[in-house]
This record gives C-alpha cells, structure tokens and sequence, in this order.
C-alpha cells in the first residue's frame, strides 16, 4: 500500500509528514538530514560529505546513532528521533553534562564536526556507561574533524563518563 503520510517523533515532539513532490511535502528521495534542517529547522546536524563517511549529521534514532544523510525520511514512521538540540533541559534550556563536557575540555575549534561527535558519544555513552578508551575511539571511528581537536574529545567523553554522565 503506498504510504502518504508519515509520523515521526523529533526530540520529543510529534510531526506529521506528507509525502509526495508538491511544496511542502516531502520526496520519497528526501534524506532525513535535509527534513531536519529545512522542514524541521532544526540546523544542529550538518550537511558535509552526504555519504555516511564523515558524521557530521549524526542522530541518534531508536537509540542507534546514525547518520541521517543516509536514511530517506520516509523510512522514519514511527522513529524516536533525537538531534543535538534535543539534549538540553527543554525546562531549564541547561547543556546536557555531556556537551559541558566538551566546552570544558576545549574539545572542539571551529565546532562544524562537534553536533556529530556529541550524538555519537550520547549514544554510546547510553548503551555503555563507563566506556574505556578503546572503546570511545571505535565509537567515534566514523566521525571526522578536520580541526585535529581528537585528544581533546576523548578527554570529554571519558570525563563525562567518570562524573557518571
Ligand atoms: S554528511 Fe552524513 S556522514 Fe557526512
Ligand atoms: S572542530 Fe572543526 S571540524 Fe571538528
């Protein structure tokens, strides 16, 4: 049955989608990193290589970090969605200890990569508390940064899983 509709859940929030070619729907070829910055507005995953190698629009769906240039939108029904803007107090607007993490440990320079890295690291960190850092450095293999600020990341993660974060 074709499907013209679709619901997906994005930090919380609910949002019907109509798919087709017209304006304001959604292609069946659309990539759910384009739904999210230009139908979402939600500009925290980035837009690089658009080939799933470098990470810089990764998601988190269904607790699995992804790269949400290569996952069509319409394969999203019924997806739990989480982007970087999802991980502050939506009461309080606090960062998540996680991205504080990253600010206090400088683990970043021109910033483009860091939405990516931090919602690889989430995701990991949820799955795995207390990773060591064999273990951070295999979950952030397909995140690049091209500022060269890699020990300072580690140094993030690790420091937001010691403090239990
Ligand atoms: S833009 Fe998606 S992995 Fe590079
Ligand atoms: S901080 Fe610049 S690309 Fe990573």
């Amino acid at each position: 049955m074709k499907q013209d509709k679709i619901r997906l859940t994005v930090n919380g929030s609910s949002h019907d989608l109509s798919i087709g070619v017209n304006l304001g729907e959604i292609a069946p070829s659309e990539t759910l990193v384009h739904t999210l910055r230009e139908t979402l507005g939600l500009t925290g995953a980035k837009e690089s290589c658009d080939h799933g190698a470098c990470g810089c629009c990764t998601v988190i769906m269904d607790g699995q970090a992804v790269p949400s240039c290569m996952v069509l939108t319409v394969e999203c029904h019924g997806k739990e969605i989480t982007t970087i803007e999802g991980l502050q107090d939506p009461e309080t607007e606090a960062l998540d200890p996680l991205q504080q993490s990253f600010i206090d440990n400088m683990a970043f320079q021109c910033g483009y990569c860091t939405p990516g890295i931090i919602m690889t690291s989430k995701a990991l960190l949820e799955k795995n508390p207390r990773p060591d850092e064999e273990e951070i450095k295999e979950a952030l293999a397909g995140n690049f940064c091209r500022c060269i600020s890699q020990y300072q990341v580690i140094e993030a993660v690790k420091q937001a899983a010691k403090n239990g974060r």
